[in-house]
């Protein structure tokens, strides 16, 4: 190829890649990128570097280490110490690095902070390569001091609508590189299976394809103007892999997933995610089939870069080389565990606190344990990666350019996501919305405060420090009396997490009051501090609500969190039930709105809700799960199914149309449907279709959502939506492990709501 052509090629690749200008999400993949040029380059590069220079490429380091004072001491300034950052920044030349100072910087000082860094990296190392940030920037660039909060993930899934996924990306990558953030740790395409985790609310719940919808979304969003713009970061997708099915359903548990369930749930939005761009994947810490993901060479190798041909980086998590060692007891010292996760495949280690791995890369190689082959694999990813974002030619940019940081128009963005978010779960004799109620009690543990709206990674990691909340933005509490007036609402704190505070003062009240508010919620927590023994929403905040309801006066519930929570008892006592999730900076205001009708709910949930602890279950289970002590096969008891939501107006579906009643392997089916709005108001529809294979050779599931569509009806208003299939979408993991599309009879399940959908079938025979 000339020249001439390759720039041209380039030039058609990169443009293939930035268009994504419409609402519709282009599928072109990134890492078509990859061109002769800058192969070259890193060959070029790759044949100058010395062992330890390759090695220290391979080190992704913790900021605190080059700072002044203990590692995980609480700072507020950022006081580089001269001899750590000679000796990380200069003679170990380290390739990354991640982690925050302690304190969330302003963008100013993360500008201050990187160019310290990329200056020195820059000027004073041989080979004058710039370094890669990464961080935790997973709902908004939540670790840049002023940025806008979004919504946690599960609350964009529950959106249903991928052009908000789109803009939340798209917001965060502007405002992470307004303080020269590069390398964002996120999206979450985690399959959050088990309900106990700690971690739903950073993934976007249970169902692999609306994962995959959104995660895509989100990553075009994060890199639409191509990773060289100023504005775009690369993502790096997480966690890979079953992180969402440990076994307990606590942090970094041990998951169980046979060939079959990994291919056909779990590997899906990670490929598609690839396949989409993503140049970046973290490896989860857990151990699946009790094998640490970090060295296993048949996920890593075979499957990430064989199979899914990924051109990225593959960095481990936090300490993970630490962990085979003191947790998974899987390696006998740090040295063994370094050789076995980087010939399983691992690119760019995370291991915060020294350089220690460098030392044990060049003695591995040294020594024949690692061959250098796997070690220029590594460095070349992590140049490519590098060279792909421009850093050697772009390391940071000017916070000064970024006029739009945390602007009106990225609030309003943030706003009108928690708003879409919020899911209405109940609503006895449409008590909802509050139009006319001169008194209201407001009370219960996430009534009054920011920290537990915006949930962990909010400033601090577990986001529970109040130190750095914005005081211009409003609680549920702030928003209802701003809507109300401060004379008309009563507030009474109830309970904390898990104890009685004054519920009490907060009965006598409500016998004073028309309507009852109770905003219940999780502690903001991630990790390992997330974990939970049992399901149940606390008792103390269970008791606030049993204790209201003897006033007999109308009760609407807010709850504020993560998982779901189970509420079999104090269901049947509230008129209400508002799903916020954890809504971030704007869900005051939006649950206000819902409350109070400036604001008709669309949301629906992107997970099963659980009636029962000892009935936790998926939407897509099997026949057998649900078998009832009558013989019957009605023993799925959700307190509410995945997808559902109501509004304040009505929908009607009608007219389900197929193109064909036959459908053959190399053919297309449309199925279009008519929606009405019956209701008194303009009002959005979450249109879901869904397919159940009704006789498989590996028994099928109950049914699996393929397909989905957010719309807007204005009272009275029809639209047709119209949804085309093929064989593909008809596909299991068969057998053999392998994707097969079996001849037989498909059920379509097509609605707004789970337990009232069209359904027709039709036959598939591959010729
Ligand atoms: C978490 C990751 C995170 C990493 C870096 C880990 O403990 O599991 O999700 O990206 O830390 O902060």
């Amino acid at each position: 190829m000339t020249k001439i052509i390759q720039l041209f090629v380039v030039a058609i690749l990169a443009l293939g890649c930035s268009s994504n200008q419409q609402s519709k999400i282009q599928t072109t993949p990134c890492s078509s990128l990859e061109t002769p040029e800058t192969e070259a380059k890193i060959e070029a590069l790759l044949a100058q570097m010395t062992l330890k220079e390759k090695a220290g490429q391979m080190l992704n380091i913790g900021l605190p280490a080059l700072l002044a004072g203990n590692y995980w001491a609480p700072r507020d300034s950022a006081v580089f110490d001269t001899a750590r950052f000679q000796k990380l920044i200069v003679d170990f030349a380290v390739g990354s690095i991640h982690n925050t100072p302690s304190f969330p910087a302003t963008k100013k000082e993360w500008y201050r902070i990187i160019k310290t860094i990329q200056d020195s990296a820059m000027t004073k190392n041989r080979l004058k390569i710039p370094v890669i940030y990464g961080i935790d920037n997973i709902h908004g660039a939540n670790y840049v001091n002023g940025s806008v909060m979004f919504p946690h993930q599960i609350a964009i899934a529950a959106t249903w609508n991928s052009q908000l996924a789109n803009k939340v990306g798209e917001i965060t990558s502007y405002e992470s590189r307004a303080a020269s953030l590069v390398w964002n740790f996120n999206p979450n395409a985690d399959v959050a299976m088990n309900p106990l985790w700690g971690r739903i609310a950073e993934s976007f719940g249970e169902d692999p394809y609306l994962i995959s919808e959104m995660t895509n979304a989100y990553i075009k969003g994060s890199q639409q103007k191509g990773l060289q713009d100023a504005a775009s970061t690369a993502v790096c997708i997480k966690h890979f892999i079953g992180y969402g099915a440990g076994k307990n359903g606590k942090d970094r548990a041990n998951a169980l997933l046979p060939e079959n369930s990994l291919r056909q749930y779990f590997l899906p939005p990670f490929e598609n995610a690839i396949r989409n761009g993503a140049m970046g994947v973290m490896i989860s810490s857990n151990a699946v089939n009790g094998i640490p993901c970090h060295i296993n060479k048949y996920y890593i190798t075979d499957i990430l870069k064989g199979e899914m041909g990924f051109k990225g980086v593959i960095i481990s998590d936090f300490s993970d080389i630490d962990f085979l060692v003191g947790a998974h007891l899987s390696a006998k010292d740090k040295r063994e565990a370094t050789k076995m996760a980087i010939n399983a495949g691992l690119d760019l280690i995370m291991n915060p606190l020294d350089a220690d791995i460098v030392e044990f890369i060049v003695d591995l190689v040294e020594k024949g344990e690692i061959p250098m082959s796997r070690i220029d694999d590594a460095v070349s990813r992590i140049l490519r990666l590098k060279f792909y974002l421009n850093l050697f030619e772009v390391p940071y940019t000017n916070p000064e350019n970024y006029t739009e940081f945390a602007s009106q128009s990225h609030v309003d963005a943030n706003y009108k996501t928690a708003s879409e978010a919020i899911t209405l779960l109940k609503n006895k004799n449409n008590i909802l919305p509050l139009s006319s109620a001169p008194k209201v009690l407001i009370t219960g543990y996430s009534a009054n405060s920011m920290n537990i709206l915006n949930g962990a990674w909010s400033r601090s990691f577990l986001g529970r420090d109040t130190t750095y909340n914005d005081p211009k933005k409003l609680t549920i509490l702030d928003a209802i009396k701003k809507q109300m007036g401060a004379n008309n609402v009563e507030f009474v704190e109830g309970t904390n997490y898990l104890e009685d505070i004054n519920t009490d003062i907060a009965v006598a009240k409500a016998k004073k009051a028309d309507y009852i508010i109770v905003c219940v919620g999780e502690i903001p927590a991630t990790e390992k501090p997330s974990d939970i023994n049992e399901l149940e929403l606390p008792k103390a905040q269970q008791d606030l609500i049993k204790k209201l309801a003897n006033t007999k006066k109308p009760i609407v519930l807010v709850m504020v969190q993560g998982r779901p929570r189970i509420i079999k008892d104090i269901e049947p006592l509230v008129d209400a039930i508002v799903m916020a999730y954890l809504p971030g900076d704007e869900g005051g205001r939006a649950v206000s709105d819902v409350l109070f009708g400036n604001i008709n709910p669309s949301g629906k949930l992107p997970y099963t809700y659980p009636k029962y602890s000892g009935n936790l279950l998926n939407y897509y289970h099997k026949k057998t799960d649900i078998r009832d002590v009558d013989w019957g096969y009605n023993g799925f008891y959700s307190q509410f199914e995945f997808g559902f939501g109501l509004s304040y107006t009505s929908f009607e579906y009608s007219n389900l149309v197929m193109s064909t009643e036959s459908l053959k392997s190399a053919e297309e089916l449309q199925i279009s449907v008519d929606v009405k709005n019956t209701g008194t108001r303009e009002g959005k529809e979450i249109v879901q279709l869904y397919i159940q294979d009704l006789i498989a050779t590996v028994s099928p599931d109950s049914k699996k959502l393929v397909r989905f569509d957010k719309i807007s009806l204005q009272q009275g208003e029809t639209k047709t939506v119209s949804f085309t299939i093929s064989a593909n979408d008809l596909a299991y993991i068969g057998m053999d492990n392998k994707w097969i599309t079996e001849d037989g009879e498909f059920e379509i399940q097509l609605g707004g709501n789970p337990k009232e959908m069209l359904k027709k079938v039709f036959y598939y025979q591959e010729k």
